[in-house]
């Protein structure tokens, strides 16, 4: 093997027999999947927690979260079937990946936001990648809508998790995880906007169920102000800090009943405090940074843990769908007037160094 052949190229070429492409099939990769299972030490140790823990962190993707492994295949089918064109509603993490993958592609890409509720490094994203970036007055639901009804009026390909092609890519992070751990965990736990996601997980899962021997129990969780899944139906006005999963209508709402019937699971919600909590415990006591939306899956099964409802000596995963950085603003507000996370001014001098280190050393 040449060392080009040898490099990770991403996981068209990793998965391919168990993806809808052939041998032909010229795949639109950017390194994507692969991403760290990393085991939590520090957070179970100090909630006295008997846990085989691990996070999955997607956020290490190529554009910063779990997107790209969806984005990659949906891509490289539109090219496949010649589309010049794709186009999705946004909540942020699906525009930026997008994006990256039509600049890869040279083709161009169009993404619907809503306004004023997007986060910065997203925005960034998109704008750097070159798409046209539509802002609305409405949210990620109004937008999807618009989209549905664009797409049939001109020669665009979607690109939202309708877009069948997304959920294979993502269930290759199923694969990965029973590769990590030879089989799959007891529990996994997800963060659900549109439910997307948690649904081509369970796919990898049951594709994956002989040579794992086992499924896990498919836990999902949501913001308290956008829980559809709670309510039983639509929720008309979703609010949360947690823009990403800022969805009231989920795309995917039958195949997510599914999930959770087949695999024994359940849908929970939490309050945007106790989602910020959890991302500033994993960035503090385990080094792992992630985006307010991704903490919920964590944050959820902490709970879980704490209550019982997740057995003691049982292995889980949560997924960490996005990278920290994705949202700077969220993690700067929410660190102003913490101990030890505050930021000392200081004269440019010895003393004051020295002065600031030794009040902070204890
Ligand atoms: N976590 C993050 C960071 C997300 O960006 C999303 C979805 C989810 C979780 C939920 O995943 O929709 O498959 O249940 N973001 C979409 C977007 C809606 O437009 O970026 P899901």
């Amino acid at each position: 093997m040449s060392q080009t052949e040898q490099r990770y190229t991403g996981l068209v070429d990793r998965y391919r027999q168990y993806l809808p492409v052939d041998a032909h099939t010229p795949a639109v990769c950017l390194g994507e999947g692969n991403t760290p299972l990393i085991r939590l030490n520090n957070i179970p140790a100090a909630l006295g927690l008997d846990v085989e823990m691990y996070v999955k962190f997607e956020g290490l993707n190529p554009t910063g979260s779990f997107k790209d492994r969806g984005m990659c295949m949906a891509v490289t089918k539109a090219v496949e079937e010649g589309s010049e064109a794709i186009i999705c509603a946004s909540t942020g993490n699906t525009s930026a990946s997008a994006a990256a993958y039509a600049a890869r592609a040279g083709i161009r890409s169009f993404v619907l936001i809503p306004e004023g509720k997007i986060a910065m490094g997203k925005l960034a994203q998109a704008l750097m990648h070159g798409a046209v970036v539509l802002q609305i007055k409405g949210n990620f639901d109004a937008g999807m809508q618009l989209v549905k009804d664009v797409a049939e009026h001109a020669p665009v390909t979607i690109v939202n998790s309708i877009n069948p092609y997304r959920l294979q890519g993502q269930k290759t992070a199923a694969f990965e995880i029973i590769e990590a751990l030879g089989k799959a965990p007891d529990y996994h736990c997800l963060p659900v906007g549109n439910a997307g996601n948690i649904s081509a997980h369970w796919m990898g899962y049951r594709e994956w169920q002989e040579q794992a021997g086992n499924t896990p129990v498919m836990v999902g969780y949501q913001a308290a102000g956008s829980a559809p899944f709670m309510h039983g139906g639509p929720v008309e006005h979703p609010e949360t800090v947690a823009t990403a999963i800022r969805i009231g209508n989920p795309q995917s709402w039958d195949k997510a009943w599914v999930v959770q019937k087949e695999s024994g699971g359940w849908f929970d919600a939490l309050e945007d405090d106790e989602i910020l909590a959890a991302q500033r415990l994993l960035a503090k006591h385990e080094g792992v940074f992630c985006e307010p939306a991704s903490a919920t899956s964590v944050a959820g099964a902490l709970r879980d843990l704490k209550a019982g409802k997740i057995p003691a000596g049982k292995s889980i995963v949560c997924t960490l769908t996005g990278h920290g950085l994705k949202d700077p603003d969220i993690a700067i507000e929410q660190s102003k007037g913490e101990d030890g996370t505050k930021v000392i001014t200081v004269d440019a001098e010895l003393e004051a160094v020295k002065r600031a280190l030794l009040d902070n050393l204890g």
